[in-house]
């Protein structure tokens, strides 16, 4: 009896509510899928999608990182994720600078101060984490970093969350979506300007007085398009993930209480289960570029000129390089195979640090605000968006 052909539509609901017996259909009979539908490719082997992410002359970033965007080729704004070398290298060497280790550090206090503030507002022992915690308090912290007046700082969250979401069997923008990203441009530009006109002790005012060399050797300034571009996705990138991770997390240890009882045995295992919640249950399920040419993986070609999914989350879960892949154990060995939760390559994660001290944060006051908890399953929502999992609503009850 021949196998029914597996079919992955990212956006279906099936796929919304759990993409993992997906991908393994994927990864052991589709490595190189191919939809003749919306004519695109992804890869799910955790050796062809890291070998990818390291082929950027095959696999640019130039025509965007969604579907719907590689496949029109209008790229909405001018951004480090949308660039390929030389303009990247550029680009990510000036905003490199702030988020080295030490300006990530000196984040502390402020992230410290952003989580006492959320977790000190909940005054019932029955609460949804991500509305009242993990949903307002990431964005806060990077919005604060950029620049953004803090009556804004919460409604850039929800201009994300509008733009990201789709509906099943749509592969673009909501109506609703398209708004909230004029919405938010228009916003950025004008504060974009006006710390031009008023300079402060910000992200935004700094990038407005650096210096990025062109092609030519050239130094040049960046104009209010491009830092537009980057503060967008600062929010999404800085506020979407860390707020999806905890929310995975509260679900994750809730099924899983032997290993939230190790973290409460021993906080030092916190950094690995951040490592272990990237990898088994990473918010950011792929990253889809556009082959200029022909492109050679291990599991075989893709032709050039084709938009091509690699499905991080998938290969994170791939048995060819992660031994019980499907195993949830914050005291995995982590040597085996590169984590691709927070990407690989030129295009890995320019706020990984920031991410994990985030998250290493998080999860050190969670375990003294609900040592002991439980989540109503029943109750959780996800969210449909494009290339990020996770809910939108996690009840859970703090026992006594
Ligand atoms: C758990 C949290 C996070 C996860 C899972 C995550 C994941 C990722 C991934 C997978 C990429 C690669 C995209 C690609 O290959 O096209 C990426 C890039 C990026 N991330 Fe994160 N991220 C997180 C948090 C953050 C934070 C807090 C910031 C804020 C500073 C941030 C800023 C960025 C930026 C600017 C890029 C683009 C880098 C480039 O194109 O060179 N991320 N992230």
């Amino acid at each position: 009896m021949t196998k029914p052909k597996v079919v992955f539509d990212p956006f279906s609901e099936e796929y919304f509510n759990d993409p993992f017996e997906m991908y393994r259909r994927m990864r052991d009979d589709a490595p190189i899928y191919y939809d003749e539908e919306q004519d695109f490719y992804a890869i799910t082997r955790h050796a062809d999608v890291a070998a990818a992410l390291k082929d950027y002359e095959s696999f640019s970033s130039s025509r965007g990182c969604d579907l719907a965007m590689v496949k029109s080729g209008d790229v909405p704004q001018k951004s480090i994720i949308f660039m390929d070398p030389p303009e990247h290298r550029h680009m990510r060497s000036l905003l490199n600078k702030a988020f080295t280790p030490r300006a990530v550090q000196s984040q502390k206090e402020s992230v410290i101060e952003v989580i006492e503030k959320y977790l000190g507002a909940i005054k019932s022992d029955e609460f949804d984490l991500l509305q009242d915690f993990s949903g307002p308090f990431p964005v806060e912290v990077i919005t604060r970093m950029a620049g953004v007046p803090e009556d804004y700082r919460q409604q850039v969250r929800h201009w994300i969350d509008t733009s990201l979401e789709r509906e099943p069997g749509n592969i673009g923008w909501t109506e609703a979506g398209m708004k909230a990203t004029i919405d938010s441009a228009t916003y950025y530009y004008g504060l974009v300007q006006e710390r031009r006109a008023n300079p402060q002790d910000d992200m935004i005012s700094r990038l407005i007085a650096a210096e990025i060399p062109c092609d030519d050797g050239q130094m040049r300034r960046l104009d209010d398009v491009e830092i537009t571009g980057f503060v967008t996705l600062l929010g999404g990138a800085g506020a979407e993930t860390v707020t999806k991770l905890l929310g995975n997390a509260a679900v994750i240890f809730a099924r899983h209480p032997e290993q939230w009882q190790k973290l409460l045995d021993d906080r030092n295992k916190i950094l690995d289960a951040v490592e272990e919640l990237l990898r088994h249950a990473g918010p950011v399920q792929y990253n889809v570029r556009f082959t200029l040419k022909e492109a050679h993986l291990p599991s075989g070609t893709i032709p050039a000129g084709k938009p091509v999914f690699l499905m991080k989350a998938a290969a994170n879960r791939d048995p060819r390089a992660f031994t019980d892949a499907d195993t949830f154990d914050i005291d995995r060995d982590r040597s085996e195979a590169q984590n691709l939760g927070l990407g690989y390559g030129i295009h890995s994660c320019l706020g990984a640090a920031l991410a994990r001290m985030e998250s290493s944060i998080a999860l050190e006051y969670l375990l003294d605000f609900m040592p002991r908890y439980e989540v109503d399953f029943n109750g959780l929502k996800r969210v449909h968006m494009q290339n990020v999992s996770g809910y939108k609503s996690v009840p859970v009850k703090v026992l006594r």
